[in-house]
């Protein structure tokens, strides 16, 4: 028995979540497993009517949770980084989910706004350092609101806090080539027995500290991992390489700040926010699932948002907490679904939210192979 919190949030995230519950069910009947899903009222619109943002009640009852489902967290009424750092970024601090785990992958039938590019080539998964570096809030003001004002905003990370990245990293790696090495070796790269290819993404030539940190660790962590190809990318050019040859990335670890700004630019390439769904991850505690897409404001209550991504959220959670073959059973699913769908954007995927929920448990329920 597994006990997950889900937490609906604002915007289109109950409507999302809803769907990816719903599938949860139809999966966790067909394999016979047995999911406790309690919902857990932590929103926007609860803030505004009690001026709760998180209760210790609620801390209480994630902690003791075996992982959670998040929808998506912000309100129009609120100021912009209330809700985020009061539940989002605290959750993520407080239950040390060090690592944001986010695979970027094409599916057939979905439009990618690069030309000609195949479902073959956009295969990566990008491991982001999720509770350090300029997301730590170190910092201060100086003369505020004066013309001699000074404000600073520190990039800190320890080697410990880069280290366990970067060796979930190269895990990662390993576990994506347990059967099949990956397609972007050489024949010579394979033979001398290569499995995968892990890419360090940076600063080193601007950030000289932080990065040469990074770098150390780096070098220092891949002697442990010799059958994985590394190699290093600015920041800059690894955006270019997303949109010009992603084929080249396998998976990329980068720190908290560089993941945010290029894993939006990996949803795009996917086919956009509707699409791309990422795992908070503390490999020895609570993980925390969630589309990336946001509450969506604009499409809230009518049925039309993508619950893909967060059907998405559900598959990683479920190949997180051990069900594998559920995992893989909700995925093939979606595939399938996602052949039938006109687009990923909102308003136009030719059904209704409620039905591509359906539509997958349906597959669910009928599909042969599991
Ligand atoms: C993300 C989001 C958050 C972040 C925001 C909402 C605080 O952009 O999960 O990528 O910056 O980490
Ligand atoms: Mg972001």
């Amino acid at each position: 028995m597994k006990k997950i919190a889900v937490i609906g949030g604002d915007g289109t995230g109950p409507e999302v979540v809803s769907e990816g519950v719903k599938v949860l069910n139809a999966v966790s009947k067909r394999h016979d497993i047995s999911l406790e899903l309690l919902p857990m009222d932590i929103n926007g619109e609860r803030y505004l009517r009690t001026g709760d943002i998180l209760t210790d009640q609620d801390l209480e009852q994630l902690n003791t949770s075996d992982a959670i489902y998040l929808g998506a967290i912000g309100h129009p009424d609120i100021q912009p980084g209330v809700l985020e750092r009061g539940i989002l970024l605290k959750l993520r601090f407080d239950l040390d989910q060090y690592i944001n785990y986010r695979p970027v992958k094409l599916y057939p039938n979905v439009d990618s706004p690069i030309k000609h590019v195949t479902p073959e080539a956009i295969d990566y998964v990008v491991i982001r350092e999720n509770t350090g570096g300029l997301y730590s809030g170190i910092g201060e003001f100086k003369e505020k609101n004066t013309p001699n004002e000074v404000a600073t905003q520190a990039m800190v990370y320890t080697y410990k806090q880069v280290e366990r990245c970067i060796r979930f990293a190269f895990e990662t790696v390993k576990k994506r080539h347990q059967s099949t090495p990956w397609r972007g070796l050489s024949q010579d790269q394979v033979s001398k027995g290569m499995i995968g290819q892990l890419t360090l993404c940076g600063k080193t030539n601007v950030l000289t500290y932080v990065f040469d940190l990074w770098e150390r660790v780096f070098h220092d962590v891949a002697k442990e991992y010799p059958t994985i190809n590394t190699n290093y990318t600015h920041v800059d050019a690894v955006c270019v390489h997303m949109i010009e040859r992603p084929e080249i990335f396998d998976v990329i670890v980068t720190s908290n700040m560089f993941g945010d700004i290029i894993t939006d630019l990996a949803a795009v390439t996917q086919g956009g926010m509707g699409v791309a769904a990422s795992g908070n991850i503390n490999p020895d505690g609570v993980s925390m699932f969630e589309p990336i897409g946001g509450t969506a404001p604009l499409f809230t209550g009518k049925n039309e948002i993508n619950p893909i991504a967060a059907i998405s959220a559900a598959h990683l959670m479920l190949d997180h907490l051990g069900f594998n073959e559920a995992a893989d059973h909700v995925e093939s699913a979606k595939i399938k679904v996602i052949q039938q769908m006109k687009s990923m954007l909102a308003g136009k995927m030719g059904f209704k939210t409620t039905e591509i929920g359906n539509m997958i448990c349906n597959e669910i329920y009928h599909m042969a192979h599991f």
